[in-house]
């Protein structure tokens, strides 16, 4: 029984070396990355281990919204008071916690506790466990208008702070992240440490998020993909109707967000198909006249890097996302920016999704440069770090621009206006089309 923990470790060890050579080799296959910088050096946290740390808040449903905090101290209670003015805490909710172990590394309590319901728009002090600093969150808007920040493979470098620092600058309602968010890679602490860089701005506005490669952790025989993703960024898929916290959706404001998963089984048989066209089903386009839709790894992309990963999930669902009237699909993976027109079947399509392409959040393993001939469906595309802002103005129209980090400098270099499908008639049209997967 000794020889256990040891054998785990050499296992560990030995996967990821394998993992590390895999990786380095595939990076440098095809394009040149600029240099990239370094990853942020953290100090030591001198709280005490029962005051929460890393907290981050998510949407939970109607009204609802999911705090989220870690704390060394295993005893720490999961309740969360909250009010409208500072230090008056007017309501309390009793949450859930988790915890768990991989390797030699072991977690804090990883506590989850759902508030509300909460008035839209509107400002709330709180504090977790009865212990430490008091946060202040401001729930979204209950109609249009409302502000999506974009930020995709974020990772914590120089760049990644840029990029936080930028979409702090921005008058936001929610962030959406379409996977690849601390670079943990196997390394745990890594967790934490991004955990404590996002808490500014992720304890303040909801960060609605899927998963990407980066956080798939598996290790045969011990561990699943996604054991500490799932621990940490628990999703309303529960809220949703959904079995997995690597798919599920949300509305808010005039929007139905979905969020799906490019590592999960996505064909006609999977579950998360079956959820997906139950989703669908369940739009209304009177209450939710836009329909958004996130996953890791895209579908349209003319970069050389990690061209034609998407293409199966791409043919298992992309009829289904377009009978259902997606406008807008914005996936990461891809280390730049890219934009399409509104396009369908590999061709432009008045009443296809404009897909946004944004893996430039400002990861360890910098740039992709290289390009194919530009296709007919792509609008623009730049290998630079920065991060999307999407302002949903009304039922028909909204305003997307991407911020390049240029010198510190958040730059807008892409800007359009879309109209809605449901403004432009093809939502209508496409009633009948929707029916013909149910
Ligand atoms: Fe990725």
């Amino acid at each position: 029984m000794e020889l256990m923990p040891n054998l785990m470790l050499f296992l560990f060890l030995f996967l990821f070396l394998f993992l590390s050579i895999v990786s380095t080799f595939s990076a440098e296959s095809d394009y040149v990355r600029p240099q990239p910088r370094q990853t942020l050096h953290f100090p030591r946290n001198p709280k005490s281990s029962s005051q929460p740390r890393q907290v981050h808040i998510s949407l939970a449903g109607d009204k609802h919204m999911r705090i989220t905090w870690i704390t060394n101290d295993h005893s720490a209670p999961s309740f969360v008071e909250y009010g409208t003015l500072p230090g008056n805490y007017t309501s309390v909710s009793q949450g859930e916690s988790t915890s768990y172990t991989y390797i030699l590394y072991k977690s804090g309590k990883i506590h989850h506790t759902v508030i509300g319901p909460l008035e839209a728009g509107t400002v709330y002090y709180y504090r977790c466990g009865g212990e430490g600093s008091e946060f202040q969150l401001k729930t979204p808007p209950s109609q249009l208008p409302i502000t999506f920040s974009v930020a995709g493979d974020l990772g914590q470098t120089g760049w990644t702070k840029s990029t936080l620092d930028h979409i702090d600058l921005c008058k936001y309602d929610v962030l959406l992240l379409p996977g690849d968010l601390s670079y943990a890679d196997y390394l745990q602490h890594r967790w934490d440490t991004f955990g404590e860089l996002v808490e500014p701005l992720a304890s303040t506005r909801p960060w609605m998020v899927t998963q990407g490669n980066h956080e798939k952790e598996s290790i045969i025989l011990f561990k699943s993909p996604f054991d500490s993703y799932d621990a940490r960024w628990k999703m309303p898929f529960e809220e949703s109707g959904s079995s997995s916290n690597l798919y599920y959706s949300f509305e808010v404001a005039g929007t139905h967000v979905i969020m799906l998963g490019s590592y999960t089984d996505y064909d006609e048989s999977s579950d998360q198909y079956a959820w997906l066209k139950a989703d669908l089903a369940k739009v209304n386009k009177e209450r939710t006249p836009w329909l958004v839709v996130l996953f890791h790894v895209p579908w349209y992309n003319s970069n050389k890097a990690h061209q034609g990963e998407g293409a199966s999930m791409m043919a298992a669902m992309e009829p289904l996302l377009y009978a259902a009237g997606a406008d807008i699909i914005i996936s990461g993976h891809v280390h730049a920016y890219e934009r399409s027109k509104r396009v369908y079947a590999g061709k432009s399509d008045p009443c296809g999704a404009v897909h946004i392409t944004i893996g430039d959040g400002g990861n360890r393993e910098g740039l992709a440069h290289k390009y194919i001939a530009q296709p007919e469906w792509s609008v623009f595309r730049e290998a630079s770090f920065g991060h999307g802002e999407l302002k949903i103005v009304n039922s028909s129209n909204a305003f997307w621009s991407w911020h390049r980090n240029d010198d510190d400098e958040p730059v807008k270099s892409d800007q359009v206006w879309i109209t809605s499908l449901a403004a432009s008639g093809c939502a209508a049209e496409k009633n009948h089309q929707l029916k013909k997967f149910t």
